[in-house]
């Protein structure tokens, strides 16, 4: 029922493909990808060709989050690379319809994501229409930073604008999570935990991921 998305993020970056094999033998069931650009945070990752090399390598749906301004401009080099989810920044684009369809369009599924500073009703005229809604847990930029507990509620208001809707869509979190903020955030109402840290700073992948899935 909930879903561990590994983010490469923290994985090593001179064996990226051995990494994310890793975490699909482990139990993962999305591969997250975190694609920064230095302007709508601050600091620089990687880009479509990432996704690219590393699509041959997993039957996983790669779940790639644009941390970018333009999303608009680079949403068909990844969807070309073969992303399966794309998400976009409410804060990031000012036409966020357009963007959602852009990626539908381009047959991939679209989510949508807020910072923790964003509120829900950011979203409410555009949850008819994406698969997954991405509440970060930490301010977007870094791995390895401290859950801030205050988006707790927003999650469950995320849950109940979802659960209006009567599709099938992902509730997902990102950012400081482990065992023990991963029990707080499906009580709350997430379905798909992003984790980083947790899971690639530790030695075996599929205890890692073992261990969030059994502290629920
Ligand atoms: C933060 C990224 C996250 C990050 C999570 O900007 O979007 O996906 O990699 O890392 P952890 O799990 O270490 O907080
Ligand atoms: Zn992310």
């Amino acid at each position: 029922m909930v879903k561990i998305a590994p983010s490469i993020l923290s994985a090593d970056f001179s064996k990226l493909g051995e990494e994310v094999l890793d975490v699909e033998k482990g139990g993962a069931d999305y591969i997250h990808v975190d694609v920064m650009d230095g302007h709508f945070v601050p600091n620089i990752t990687i880009g479509s060709l990432v996704v690219d090399a590393i699509r041959p390598v997993t039957k996983l749906p790669l779940d790639v989050h644009l941390m970018i301004e333009n999303p608009d401009q680079y949403i068909p080099s990844f969807a070309k690379a073969g992303a399966d989810i794309i998400s976009v920044h409410v804060e990031a684009t000012p036409h966020l319809h357009r963007s959602i369809q852009l990626i539908r369009e381009l047959g991939v599924k679209p989510g949508v994501v807020i910072n923790p500073a964003t509120p829900v009703s950011t979203i409410q005229h555009v949850i008819e229409d994406v698969e997954l809604v991405l509440l970060m847990t930490v301010n977007p930029g870094f791995g390895g930073q401290a859950f801030i507990p205050s988006v707790l509620p927003k999650i469950t208001e995320v849950r109940s604008l979802v659960n209006q809707t009567g599709k099938t869509i992902d509730v997902e979190v990102d950012g400081g999570i482990n065992p023990d903020t991963a029990k707080q955030v499906v009580e709350a109402g997430a379905n798909v935990l992003v984790a980083g840290s947790a899971i690639y700073n530790s030695r075996n992948r599929q205890n890692a991921i073992d261990m969030i899935k059994g502290s629920l």
